[in-house]
């Protein structure tokens, strides 16, 4: 079975969680764009919900399959977020933002009562940090929020490469937000929790990747079939 099929069968899985009148918050990405699309065949049958959309790419994709929508300034709570990742560890801490979109991702799922992950069971690890770790920041002085993140991994044990994010046509990548993104090559992040709290107090940095404690249920698929971790 392929990566996407696998993504699918992820997807599929955590469609079984989603009930009529439930508020969804619906991630980005391409496990997130399965969900969506299973999602949109569900309310083509009569299923209803409506969704908050956690990208432009995904309200677009949301609106092309018939899927109702709203926003957390129209609804208090939402019922249920589904998302992508892109590492996950035994604690279900995350990496995401490999699709830009981690700010409203994560606004979204703070937002939710649960959230589900869905992914292929490449994304699980041991610890965090082999995927580089975005870190969302505002232009203005990236020089020295640059520094301000060096001093905090510094202080949490850890050290790599800054790299600004380019887009596919070699200009800086802006997010849905209008910021930037610096993606940090850490290798390993022996203190997640740490250094998410460290990260969130530097002026500049608008949002970072590490979703701590956010998740409560991840949907792994694998060749042996769907492991749910909780
Ligand atoms: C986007 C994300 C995605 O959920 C993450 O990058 C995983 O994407 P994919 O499902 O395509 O592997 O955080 O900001």
């Amino acid at each position: 079975m392929n990566s996407e099929e696998l993504k699918r069968q992820a997807a599929a899985r955590a469609l079984e969680y989603v009930q009529s009148g439930m508020k969804l918050g619906l991630g980005t990405g391409s496990t997130a764009r399965h969900f969506v699309e299973l999602l949109g065949a569900r309310v083509r049958d009569g299923l209803e919900v409506i969704g908050v959309p956690t990208s432009e790419t995904t309200r677009h994709d949301a609106i092309r399959c018939g899927i109702r929508l709203t926003t957390l300034d129209e609804v208090d709570r939402l019922d249920l977020t589904v998302d992508g990742a892109d590492e996950i560890d035994p604690a279900l801490n995350l990496i995401k933002g490999g699709g830009g979109a981690l700010l409203r991702e994560k606004i979204v799922a703070a937002a939710s009562d649960r959230m589900i992950v869905i992914a292929d069971d490449t994304k699980w690890v041991e610890t965090l940090g082999r995927f580089p770790l975005p870190i969302e920041v505002i232009p203005f002085g990236l020089g020295a929020t640059q520094r301000a993140i060096e001093k905090a991994f510094v202080a949490c044990g850890v050290a790599g490469e800054l790299v600004v994010r380019k887009a596919k046509d070699g200009h800086v990548f802006v997010t849905d937000g209008g910021h930037w993104i610096v993606d940090a090559h850490l290798g390993r992040i022996g203190d997640a929790p740490g250094l998410a709290q460290s990260l969130g107090l530097i002026p500049g940095v608008v949002e970072h990747g590490l979703f701590i404690g956010l998740a409560s249920v991840a949907m792994l698929a694998g060749s042996q079939g769907i492991r749910v971790v909780e």
